[in-house]
């Protein structure tokens, strides 16, 4: 069963240290070890027994706060190979997927393995979680990152190391793509999904925003996809100085969320008119498409560009 820990410091528990300056540590308790800072050591048996939310000081005389890390913090901490789904977005996954306790929810790609500790932590011990990790290397990361955080194997958990397959799988509530290519999966998505099921993806470009968002459009058996991106930006609140921060967390990537209509339905059509500019834009689109067509059928090369390079930063 999983304990999420609570009360007084024990032996085993993650802790995060935080200096007068902000900075942060994070350590793993042991009886008798001590965690050296360059202002000294900290004994791990001053920390045992204390109630989280203690202060505790170095030899050298500083001072730390010392709390059990959060899920944000252990997630943007964690060690990566993939880079990892920001806090933020994470938040909007679990919560505007709809990721409710004893879903059934599959996963592709585990990547460094944060997403899954917030989909398996959401979902509870009686829902599911099968996790599709293509690189055998990323596939350890997360498993490691997942049992550390859990303090333990997950018993609602499935990491499989291979391409997203959706052979024998169906009945799922959601599926959550955080890959490259989501389309290339969406009819795998709709294949998995019950009807009223829900497909989350998150990209890091508008060229594969725009591609998501079309193909689940065209492929017929999901509703209007929503899409969406947020920008977090943090406060300076000190007496009257109040200002937004210099920096924030900007552009991460974009969400893209659409539900599965029932077997033969057809989803009526969007009232909506496109604009004059859309149309202009998808008639130049498909005049580009035939000229791309048309450069292929000459036998040169398809061009990758700089957006794909990007996103495949992100894979790695
Ligand atoms: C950006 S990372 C995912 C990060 C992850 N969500 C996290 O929070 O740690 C994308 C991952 O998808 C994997 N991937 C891409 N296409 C895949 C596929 N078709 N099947 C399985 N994994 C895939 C890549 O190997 C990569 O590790």
């Amino acid at each position: 069963m999983i304990k999420h820990p609570r009360g007084p410091f024990a032996a085993g528990d993650q802790v995060q240290l935080t200096d007068p300056k902000g900075r942060q540590h994070r350590l793993v308790l042991a009886p008798g070890r001590s965690f050296h800072t360059h202002r000294g050591a900290l004994a791990h048996d001053d920390l045992i027994g204390r109630p989280e939310g203690s202060l505790v000081t170095s030899a050298g005389g500083t001072p730390y706060l010392a709390f059990r890390p959060l899920l944000a913090d252990y997630s943007i901490s964690m060690v990566r190979g993939a880079a990892v789904v920001y806090p933020k977005d994470a938040a909007q996954i679990v919560g505007l997927a709809d990721i409710f306790p004893g879903a059934r929810v599959v996963e592709a790609g585990a990547g460094s393995g944060a997403l899954s500790c917030w989909l398996l932590r959401a979902v509870g011990e009686h829902g599911s979680v099968t996790s599709f990790e293509r690189r055998s290397d990323f596939a350890e990361i997360a498993a490691a990152n997942v049992e550390q955080y859990f303090g333990g194997p997950h018993p609602a958990w499935r990491l499989m190391v291979g391409e997203l397959d959706a052979a024998g799988i169906t009945g799922v509530d959601r599926v959550v793509l955080d890959m490259l290519a989501p389309w290339d999966h969406a009819a795998a998505a709709a294949a998995m999904l019950m009807p009223g099921g829900l497909v989350c993806c998150y990209v890091a470009t508008v060229t594969q925003l725009a591609r998501t968002v079309g193909v689940l459009r065209e492929q017929g058996n999901f509703a209007e996809p929503a899409a969406w991106e947020t920008l977090q930006r943090g406060w300076h609140v000190d007496g009257l100085a109040v200002r937004p921060e210099h920096r924030m967390v900007g552009h991460t990537g974009f969400l893209v969320t659409a539900r599965r209509l029932a077997d033969g339905v057809v989803a009526p059509p969007r009232r909506r008119r496109p604009s004059k500019g859309a149309e202009a834009a998808a008639a130049e689109a498909a005049g580009a498409e035939a000229a791309a067509a048309a450069v292929l059928v000459r036998g040169e090369h398809e061009s990758s560009g700089r957006n794909g390079m990007e996103a495949e930063d992100r894979e790695g």
